[in-house]
């Protein structure tokens, strides 16, 4: 498959087969795959906080919004972080976002090429849910979470939203008149 069929292929699954358990080898695939996105410096401040009992999932997911419906059908759930205590200028200080951004793109293809469905789930969360879920999940101080990712085993057969691409002149200015 190349490239560009291999993105046009993903979807955000929300519809799992509950029944079937991820075995730990293809978390541990995604998550080598993830490693090897670029990362300022090479400083590699991602962390991963892997989920995949049922009661750990839900007791993860009791923190979050945006997974109804479907929560209780995830074979797993990744808490993804950054680590901030790797910068330390003030013109890196959303350094984290962007090296847990691609980290994390990269985790949910690594998802996709074992075979398995994943939906990112949003991590835009106040500060008293955020210690919630940093309580939870035994997140340090120094680390900031990024994004949750739901993830599982796809059913036989099912249904994925549209989501429509924006035509490409919206998105690639080619060659714009320099000033
Ligand atoms: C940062 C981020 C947070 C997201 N959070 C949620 C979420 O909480 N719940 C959900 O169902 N989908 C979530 N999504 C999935 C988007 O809705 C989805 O990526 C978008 O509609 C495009 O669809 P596609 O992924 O199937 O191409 C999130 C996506 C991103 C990038």
């Amino acid at each position: 498959m190349d490239f560009v069929s291999f993105m046009e292929a993903r979807h955000s699954v929300r519809q799992y087969d509950s029944n079937r358990t991820v075995a730990f080898e293809k978390i541990e695939r995604a998550i080598r795959a993830a490693q090897q996105s670029p990362s300022s410096c090479n400083r590699q401040t991602c962390r991963v906080y892997a989920f995949t009992e049922k009661p750990s999932i839900a007791r993860v997911l009791a923190h979050h919004d945006g997974n109804r419906g479907f929560g209780e059908l995830l074979g797993g759930v990744f808490v993804v972080t950054v680590d901030l205590s790797h910068w330390n200028t003030v013109g890196e200080r959303n350094q984290g976002w962007v090296d847990g951004g691609m980290f994390a793109m990269t985790l949910a293809l690594g998802l996709h090429a074992e075979g398995l469905g994943a939906c990112m789930l949003n991590w835009s969360a106040a500060r008293e849910q955020d210690i919630k879920m940093r309580t939870c999940v035994g997140i340090p101080d120094n680390e900031i979470i990024i994004t949750l990712i739901g993830f599982g085993h796809m059913r036989d057969e099912f249904r994925v939203p549209v989501s429509a691409r924006k035509p490409i002149d919206m998105v690639l200015t080619h060659e714009p008149s320099l000033r």
